[in-house]
């Protein structure tokens, strides 16, 4: 019997870490049938000596909406991404109450009809899906169904209520709990409300994911918040996009990550991700008081989606400022206080370099993008761009990791830490979600001022065994699933 699909003559970096071999790969019935040996296929690829891996995780997005809006996902599909994991920063599409705006200004989407993971993922699927999904369950959309946007801690029933969200979500196959502590309303708890929802994780083996309360001044304290979190829960830790943030922190996450270093040696399970850009994202609202506004933030501030003011996408703040004769901070009072202020999204400059090599460097980083998947503005160039940056700018040029190590983060690792099983490695058996492409080309072209560009260099991407990008064309043949917790299926 030919194979449905073979690779022939690739370069097999196999996501295990191991170093690249030659060889053929055949692929049937959506999974790897052959590794190596040569067989004869319905279709066959001759691969060119190009390197075939599996296909790239994208550990952190916020794509949850976006599974619906867009279900061509060609802004990951064209990197090479085969399966992500939404729900981040503790923004999730469920839990729901259809027909109302749970929480304004929520990234991950709301207004939806679902009410559960359930109802969610069955919409998803009905969009047929270029790409797979994994799903955590938000705390602050948890909270926000359950208490609004109230300045408080939980009461027992309300905690009580929430933690019946969470529970719910994870026998439906959410992967974790996610929080994002700088963000409304998850920053009006305290560490003992997110132990307690995060302990729902345990029972299903669940880990937290965490954008921590602080990642600048007070960055060591998150980590400790963090750890011990995790600990009472009895769960593993995972610290989202992992960052010191403002020029005066610059140099410390070697401090942070000597700590999680220290954690694991004594018995902890902590991993981390980062996106390979020096500049951040995410609801503008959220970043600034009214009262005090940040003078230095304000300056570093670009503006990427801004319904009230459209002509202000893709520009610094400080030139709009110069040009409206404002001063800085009523710049950033106007685009926050507007009618629809709550939607801007900004994009803010506060990442050192050297933070991100150091970052990538360690053995437990994984690669997220933290796109944020708002295509009629000017978005963070992440969105389009952060697999193929890794493996141009950072492997090939910079020479920070090996081109089989940055692989494994992007592949093996990154599954069996969220619970895709028989997923990241080029293995029979497993699915067949893999990606051909040149390491001497393979660059993004994403860049601030030019943000929705797709990569060069990938040539064939495929997503449980069907074709679904080649040569840069979308096939559009929805192959993607939705992939529950430690689910085999
Ligand atoms: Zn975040
Ligand atoms: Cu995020």
């Amino acid at each position: 019997m030919p194979a449905d699909l073979v690779i022939r003559n690739a370069r097999i970096i196999d996501g295990t870490g191991t170093p690249a071999f030659d060889g053929d790969v055949g692929v049937t019935g959506g999974r790897i049938t052959s590794v190596g040996a040569a067989v004869s296929g319905k279709r066959e690829i001759d691969a060119n000596g190009q390197v075939l891996s599996p296909g790239f995780v994208d550990t952190h997005s916020h794509d949850d909406a976006a599974f619906i809006r867009y279900p061509g996902m060609e802004f990951k599909l064209a990197q090479g991404v085969t399966s992500e994991v939404s729900g981040n920063c503790g923004f999730s599409a469920a839990p729901n109450i259809p027909g109302k705006q749970v929480l304004p200004g929520d990234i991950s989407g709301s207004n939806a009809s679902w009410e559960d993971l359930d109802g969610y993922f069955a919409q998803c699927m009905e969009a047929r899906p270029a790409i797979n999904n994994a799903m955590l369950v938000g705390h602050n959309r948890v909270r926000a169904i359950v208490m609004g946007l109230e300045k408080r801690l939980a009461t027992a029933d309300e905690l009580a209520r929430m933690r019946a969200f969470v529970r719910q979500a994870m026998e439906q196959g959410a992967v974790g709990f996610s929080t994002g502590l700088i963000y409304e309303p998850g920053r009006y708890s305290d560490t003992d409300e997110v132990v307690a929802l995060a302990s729902e994780c345990a029972p299903f083996g669940g880990i937290y994911a965490t954008h921590m309360r602080n990642e600048a001044d007070k960055l060591l304290d998150a980590v400790e918040e963090s750890l011990h979190i995790a600990r009472n829960a009895g769960i593993g830790l995972h610290i989202s996009h992992h960052k010191s943030a403002n020029k005066r922190n610059w140099g410390r996450v070697k401090d942070s990550l000597a700590r999680v270093d220290r954690a694991n040696a004594e018995g902890a399970d902590v991993t981390l991700d980062v996106y390979p850009y020096t500049a951040g994202s995410g609801p503008m609202n959220q970043y600034f008081n009214l009262n005090a506004i940040d003078p230095d933030l304000a300056s570093v501030i670009r503006i990427a989606t801004c319904p009230d003011f459209r002509e202000f996408e893709g520009r610094m703040l400080v030139d709009i400022a110069a040009e409206r004769g404002w001063p800085l901070e009523d710049a950033v009072r106007a685009v926050i206080t507007g009618p629809r202020g709550k939607e801007t999204i900004c994009i803010q400059f506060v990442i050192d370099e050297a933070d991100v090599e150091t970052n990538l460097r360690h053995p437990k980083m994984m690669v997220g993008s933290d796109g944020i998947p708002a295509l009629n503005g000017s978005p963070h160039p992440r969105l389009f761009g952060t697999m193929p940056r890794v493996l141009s700018h950072y492997v090939r040029e910079r020479g920070v990791l090996s081109l089989e190590e940055a692989i494994r983060r992007m592949t093996s690792l990154s599954c069996d830490r969220f619970g895709l099983t028989n997923r990241g490695r080029i293995r029979e058996g497993d699915w067949a979600d893999l990606v051909l492409f040149d390491p001497a080309t393979i660059r993004d072209t994403a860049t601030y001022d030019n943000p929705k560009q797709e990569p060069e260099g990938i040539s064939l991407v495929v997503v449980n065994g069907q074709v679904a990008c080649e040569n840069g064309k979308h096939t559009g043949v929805g192959a993607g699933r939705m992939l529950r917790y430690r689910s085999a299926e």
